[in-house]
């Protein structure tokens, strides 16, 4: 089963010209003949007897932050109180944890991770398959996504889907990137849903030299989106029958024009927070980035087919949802979670939920905002009728 994992390894590394010969052909082929799996011997993810499948998101947890004062751990003890409360409504399927999980500013070298032992125990205890993306808050002096990854992999083995990407994809400070299969049936060989994760990072790097990271989805991502899209249908076949969804801390740099052209009867939802400034969504333009080409979202919207929508959390006043005309995919906010992270006047706490109604990828996803008192507010259906 090691040697299938590798194989999408392999076939990242022909892709980019860079295997030295004989085994390619080989590898090739027994891809060819494989049912992909990342997750060998783990039990399969699947949707519903009824064909329905729901994702909660919590955006932004921010775990951690001074824990020498009373607030700080209040507010985490406040945190859980809504992860706790929101696992015990909604049930969801499956739980992403979007991104800046831990303030990491805020952290000790010697026992940072565990705040994620606190983080997924509502997990654990509701036993809710989950995985996370990572974000700036989570690549600090004390703490790096690595290590988060790591941790939650140790303290949830049985629940946690999250990965890393093959060595050489993902950038300084990026490892997280990968994806999650979601199977009708049990026994089905090919998935009819892929969850999509990838690692904007940002923030600093480890250690007491740190210096800041670059806050963007690294350029080396594109390619391995490419190989990884193209063992999916040598394994599985076209993709037509897939459906996709895709989640990144920071957003991609077009939800900025998304802002400057909004409306909001099309685009429900708090939009409090402007993304015209710095570091509010990925610096894409950022003259530090080689290609200024925008690889990665370049390679989301050509290689991923059946796109419902990206996700994002980052900034912490929005929670709405767009269309990206030029590229034809919706873009999301998620929705604040954690009472750690900067707030503003009734911004409130809360989740985005993501409802399947069918495995089929042509039909819509539905979508809306829970508060933690269980207030629900912009709803919309994912389809192409939207926007
Ligand atoms: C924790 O939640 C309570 C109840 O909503 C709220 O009154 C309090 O201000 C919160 N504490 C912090 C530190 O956020
Ligand atoms: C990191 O951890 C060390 C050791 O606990 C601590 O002295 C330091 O203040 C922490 N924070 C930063 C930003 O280095
Ligand atoms: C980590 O250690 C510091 C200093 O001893 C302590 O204040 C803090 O509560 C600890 N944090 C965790 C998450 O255990
Ligand atoms: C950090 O920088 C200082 C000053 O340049 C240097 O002396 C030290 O060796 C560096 N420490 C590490 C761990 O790189």
């Amino acid at each position: 089963m090691r040697a299938l994992h590798l194989c999408s390894i392999f076939l990242g590394l022909v892709d980019r010209a860079v295997v030295n010969g004989a085994p390619q052909q080989l590898l090739y082929r027994t891809n060819e003949h494989a049912d992909l799996d990342p997750y060998p011997g783990r039990p399969r993810l699947t949707f519903r007897p009824d064909g329905t499948f729901k994702i909660t998101v919590f955006s932004d947890l921010h775990y951690g932050e001074n824990p020498w004062d009373e607030w700080g751990p209040e507010q985490d003890r406040n945190s859980t109180r809504l992860v706790k409360a929101v696992l015990n409504d909604e049930k969801p399927d499956y739980v992403v944890l979007n991104g800046d999980l831990i303030t990491g500013e805020n952290t000790f070298r010697e026992n940072s991770t565990t705040l994620i032992d606190e983080i997924v125990a509502p997990l654990n205890q509701a036993g809710i398959p989950f995985s996370s993306s990572h974000g700036n808050h989570d690549n600090q002096a004390n703490i790096t996504h690595a290590e988060e990854i790591l941790r939650e992999q140790k303290v949830a083995p049985l629940l946690s889907y999250t990965r890393t990407a093959p060595a050489g994809v993902g950038g300084p400070g990026g490892p997280g990137n990968y994806w999650v299969p979601i199977y009708r049936r049990k026994n089905d060989r090919a998935p009819v849903l892929i969850l999509w994760f990838f690692d904007s990072r940002g923030g600093f790097s480890a250690g007491p030299n740190s210096t800041r990271l670059p806050d963007w989805v690294d350029a080396s991502v594109g390619g391995w989106i490419r190989s990884e899209t193209r063992a999916m249908n040598a394994a599985w076949g076209s993709a037509e029958k897939r459906g996709a969804l895709a989640f990144v801390h920071i957003p991609p740099h077009v939800a900025t024009d998304l802002q400057n052209n909004f409306d909001s009867a099309e685009n429900p939802g708090l939009n409090a927070d402007s993304l015209d400034g710095g570091g509010s969504v990925q610096a894409t333009t950022d003259p530090a980035n080689s290609g200024k080409d925008n690889t990665f979202w370049d390679a989301v919207n050509e290689h991923i087919q059946n796109l419902h929508a990206v996700i994002s959390g980052h900034d912490h006043g929005d929670e709405w949802c767009a269309r990206d005309r030029s590229k034809d995919v919706i873009f999301c906010f998620g929705k604040h979670s954690g009472y750690g992270g900067y707030t503003g006047d009734g911004w409130g706490y809360g989740v985005r939920n993501l409802l399947f109604t069918s495995a089929d990828p042509e039909v819509g996803v539905e979508t809306w905002i829970r508060m933690e008192d269980g207030e629900t507010h912009a709803r919309i259906t994912l389809n192409k009728d939207y926007s």
